[in-house]
C-alpha cells in the first residue's frame, strides 16, 4: 500500500519585517543577513496570532468535508506550546469541525517533532487504511531583541493531510534517526525565549547530518545519485546550504550537482521571506521546492534531513506522485508579498507584547491583522479563538 502526503497547507503572519531595516537598526551590515544568513524578511506575529491560529489557517486551506469525516488522528508538532497539559490539536479539532471519534495529541522535540508525527501517521494509516491523518507543524521562533538569534526569528505553520494513495508524495520507509544528548538550544518552562549556544548548534546540526547521512547510505545501499533533491531543516538558509555541501561528494558529476543545487535554491525561496518556523521549517522547504522548481517530475525522489536541537535528527525519502502539480499553489510568493510591512519599532512592540491578565485571568487585545483565525481574548485563563470570516459575515 502506498501511503504519504495528499495535501499541504501553509500559513504565516500578516506582518513582515525587512532584514535590511533590522540590520540598520542593529548596526549590522545588511549583507550579513542577505548573504551571511541568506534571509530577506521575517514573518512577525501579533499577540492575537499564535500556533493555534496559524495551524488552523494552514489546515483550513486544504481540508474538505470528506476529510472532516475521515480524519481520525490529529497530531500537532510544536515547541511554542500554549499549554502544558491540553494538546493544541484539540483546539484545531473544534475549529475545523472534525468528526468526534478522533485522537488528538501534541508532540515535542524542538524542530524535529513534525517528522515523528509523519512517521506516526504512516504507521497509523498502515494499520487503518481508510484513515486520514492531519499533521500540523506550527511555531513562533522568538529569540529576543538584540539577541544573536534575533535575525533568525519567524513564524508559520505547515499542515498535511496524509492517506493511502496520496496525490503528492509517498513514503519510502527508509527512515534513519539519531539521538544525542546536547545543550545547543533549549527553553526551560520559566523562560519565554530559548537559551542558545548558537555556533555550537550549527556544528551539531552539520555533524548530525554528516553522521546520519553516512549511516543512511550504508544501511540503504544508496548514494546521493539516487536522489533528485535534498531538503534540509532551515533555521536560516545559509546553514542548509552548508548542509547541501556536506552531502555532495567532491567527485559528483556536474549535471547531478547542478540539479541538486538548482533544487536547493527552489527549496529556500519561502524561508528567505518567512524566517525560521522551527518544526515546519523543513517542510516549508519541501513545499517551496515543489512550488518553485521547474525541473522536478513525477517519480523523482527527495531526501529530507530533519533536525531538532537537544538533539534528534532523521533522514528519510519520499517519491513524487503522477499529477502532484495539481495539488500545489503557484502564487504563494505573491501572497507573501502582500503581508504588511512594519518598522523595527513596530516589530519590537508587536512581537513582544504579552497578555495583561486581570485578577480573574481575563485579557483583551487590540485588533491586529491575522489569518482566518484569531485569538480574540483570554477569559478566566481560557484562550478564546474565533474564525475571522464568521465575524466579517
Ligand atoms: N557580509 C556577508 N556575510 C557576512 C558579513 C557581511 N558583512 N558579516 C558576517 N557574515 C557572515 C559570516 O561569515 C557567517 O557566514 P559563515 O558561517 O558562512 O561564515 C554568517 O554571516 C553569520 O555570521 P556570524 O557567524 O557572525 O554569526 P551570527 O552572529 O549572525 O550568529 C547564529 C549566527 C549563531 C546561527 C545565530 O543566528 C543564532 O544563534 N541563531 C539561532 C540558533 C540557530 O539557528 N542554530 C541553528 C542550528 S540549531 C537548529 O537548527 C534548531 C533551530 O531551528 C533553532
Amino acid at each position: 500500500m502506498k501511503i504519504g502526503i495528499d495535501k499541504i497547507g501553509f500559513s504565516t503572519s500578516q506582518y513582515v519585517l525587512n532584514m535590511n531595516d533590522l540590520a540598520i537598526a542593529r548596526g549590522a551590515d545588511p549583507e550579513k543577513y542577505s548573504q551571511g544568513l541568506m534571509l530577506d524578511a521575517l514573518s512577525i506575529t501579533p499577540i492575537t496570532e499564535d500556533i493555534i491560529t496559524l495551524g488552523a489557517s494552514a489546515a483550513n486551506q486544504i481540508i474538505t468535508d470528506e476529510d472532516r469525516q475521515k480524519i481520525d488522528l490529529i497530531i500537532f508538532a510544536t515547541e511554542s506550546s500554549i499549554d502544558q497539559s491540553k494538546a493544541a490539536s484539540i483546539y484545531i479539532h473544534r475549529l475545523l469541525n472534525i468528526q468526534p471519534f478522533a485522537r488528538s495529541i501534541e508532540m515535542k522535540e524542538a524542530c524535529y517533532s513534525a517528522t515523528a508525527a509523519l512517521d506516526y501517521a504512516n504507521l497509523h494509516i498502515g494499520a487503518h487504511p481508510e484513515s486520514r491523518v492531519l499533521v500540523i507543524a506550527s511555531d513562533i521562533a522568538k529569540y529576543g531583541i538584540h539577541s544573536a538569534g534575533e535575525s533568525t526569528q519567524g513564524s508559520g505553520a505547515i499542515a498535511f493531510i496524509l492517506k493511502k494513495d496520496p496525490r503528492i508524495l509517498t513514503f519510502n520507509n527508509d527512515n534513519l534517526a539519531q539521538t544525542r544528548d546536547i545543550m545547543d538550544f533549549w527553553r526551560p518552562n520559566y523562560s519565554t525565549t530559548p537559551f542558545v549556544n548558537g555556533i555550537y548548534s550549527t556544528k551539531q546540526y552539520l555533524d548530525s547530518l554528516k553522521t546520519t547521512w553516512k549511516e543512511f547510505q550504508n544501511r540503504q545501499g544508496k548514494s546521493i545519485t539516487d536522489f533528485d533533491a535534498f531538503c534540509f531543516h532551515i533555521p536560516f538558509p545559509k546553514l542548509a546550504l552548508k548542509g547541501l555541501k556536506k552531502v555532495l561528494p567532491k567527485d559528483l558529476d556536474t549535471e547531478h550537482s547542478k540539479k541538486l543545487n538548482e533544487h536547493f535554491q527552489a527549496s529556500i525561496a519561502y524561508s528567505r521571506q518567512v524566517g525560521n518556523i522551527y518544526s515546519g521549517s523543513l517542510y516549508l522547504g519541501l513545499l517551496s521546492l515543489l512550488e518553485n522548481s521547474n525541473h522536478l517530475k513525477a517519480g523523482d525522489t527527495i531526501a529530507l534531513f530533519s533536525y531538532g536541537s537537544g538533539a534528534v535528527s532523521e533522514i528519510f525519502s519520499m517519491t513524487l506522485v503522477e499529477g502532484y502539480q495539481n495539488q500545489l499553489q503557484l502564487n504563494r510568493l505573491d501572497k507573501l508579498n502582500n503581508r504588511q510591512s512594519i518598522s523595527v519599532k513596530e516589530y519590537e512592540e508587536l512581537f513582544y507584547e504579552e497578555a495583561c491578565l486581570d485578577e480573574e485571568g481575563n485579557a483583551n487585545f487590540n485588533a491586529y491583522k491575522t489569518g482566518e483565525f484569531a485569538l480574540e481574548q483570554i477569559k478566566e485563563h481560557q484562550r478564546i479563538y474565533v474564525n475571522t470570516n464568521e465575524i466579517k459575515n
